[in-house]
């Protein structure tokens, strides 16, 4: 196994593009009071040990955080009916029916699939040569074929469930009626997709999902649709925006790109590294504190949001683990699965185009900072 140490990566403020306003790398680490884009007062938590305890602490509400006259970090708000939103015994129930689905082994069964999809995207690379865009044509295909594929849309459905899907990250749109219409839509499709697969249980996640039980309960109808809906906005953007970033990362620093051509193993190690200094989720979903808490010089007082900035956590001189897919009970369910994709990826691209490189005189641009960080376009060459 490779040292840690050894990949340490180099990133720098200028690699990491555009980020939330209230993010601050020379603010030192702990408890500060920040201003959202909504106008809201936030704790921002940035001191390592203090993170945890946040993500950890019972007293730190989701279901709190999601009320309409909480302090938001942003606009959109996320359903009260995700597991993302819930609280103690209804999280614990909804999460411990999924969590073997998506455990290490429980993933296995997706492995076939995304090695495939990383080959066939790569071969589509291969066929077009000259420039191409890593993140439109590689990271953000595989990252919603991966979802597809574990929700169960048929090929003949994915372009039109693309389109559906972008809408429910355009978090900077006002809620048109045109937005309304289509979310509406993605969730009637979702609804039926979930009633068929439930006739016909097949293989895969899904499927795994649709029979889950808990002491002999199963998912409601319901619960199934919103597992979907919870599923695609956790891991469709972070994860294709994770591996845009990391390829973006490894091609400004060649050597590094090389020691992966010249070893592909190396992949999964230096995910991890790319995990720690330039996470796709910079910040927390927000909490709200449901009694007065010391938080290390801090008393937060009762109805007070917090949120733990990641990026600035996971560099702290003493974090001994990075904070990329959370902590405590929220801690991310699809973790396993991206790694998976990052890992393929990675090693895919090393060893198809070992002299992979950024596109002369292309700038690499970036999504807008609302939602998950990641690339608009990333233009490479070999
Ligand atoms: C590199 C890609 C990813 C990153 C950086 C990421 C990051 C995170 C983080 C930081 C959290 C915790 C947020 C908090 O506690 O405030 C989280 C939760 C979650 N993630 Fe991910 N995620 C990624 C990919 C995925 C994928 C692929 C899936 C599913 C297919 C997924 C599903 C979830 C779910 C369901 C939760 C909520 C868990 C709960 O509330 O118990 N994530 N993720």
């Amino acid at each position: 196994m490779t040292e840690f140490r050894e990949v340490q990566a180099t990133s720098d403020r200028e690699l990491l593009g555009p980020l939330p306003q209230f993010i601050d790398l020379e603010a030192g680490y702990g408890v500060r009071e920040v201003k959202s884009p909504t106008g809201d007062l936030l704790w921002l938590v940035s001191d390592y040990e203090l993170a945890k305890q946040v993500l950890r602490d019972t007293r730190f509400s989701r279901a709190e955080a999601v009320k309409p006259d909480a302090p938001k970090v942003a606009h959109a708000a996320p359903s009260p009916e995700s597991m993302t939103s819930m609280d103690g015994p209804e999280h614990a129930r909804l999460r411990r029916m999924v969590a073997a689905s998506f455990s290490q082994h429980g993933i296995v069964s997706m492995e076939p699939f995304v090695l495939g999809l990383t080959e066939r995207l790569l071969d589509a690379m291969e066929r077009r040569g000259g420039v191409v865009d890593v993140a439109t044509e590689f990271a953000t295909p595989l990252a919603l074929g991966v979802l597809s594929e574990l929700l169960g849309v048929p090929e003949a459905d994915r372009e039109q469930f693309t389109a559906w899907v972008d809408v429910l990250f355009d978090l900077t749109v006002a809620d048109s009626a045109d937005t309304r219409s289509k979310r509406l839509r993605l969730v009637a499709y979702m609804t039926r997709l979930i009633k068929a697969k439930r006739r016909e249980p097949g293989e895969g996640l899904l499927s795994e999902l649709i029979q889950a039980r808990d002491n002999g309960e199963a998912l409601t109808e319901r619960e199934l649709v919103h597992l979907g809906l919870t599923l695609l906005m956790a891991g469709y953007e972070s994860t294709s925006g994770q591996i845009a970033m990391t390829v973006a990362e490894l091609l400004r620093e060649p050597d590094r790109f090389q020691a992966l051509a010249a070893n592909p193993d190396l992949a999964p190690v230096l995910a991890e590294e790319y995990l720690r200094v330039n996470p796709a989720a910079s910040i927390s979903f927000p909490r709200v504190a449901t009694e007065d808490v010391q938080l290390g010089d801090v008393l937060v007082r009762k109805g007070e949001g917090l949120i733990v900035s990641l990026l600035e956590a996971n560099r702290n001189p003493d974090a001994v683990q990075h904070l990329a897919f959370g902590y405590g009970v929220h801690l991310c369910l699809g973790r396993h699965l991206a790694r998976m994709q990052l890992a393929s990826a990675l090693r895919g691209l090393a060893r198809r185009f070992p002299t992979l490189r950024l596109a002369p005189g292309q700038a690499i641009t970036w999504k807008s900072v609302e939602g998950a960080r990641g690339l608009a376009s990333l233009a490479v060459t070999w």
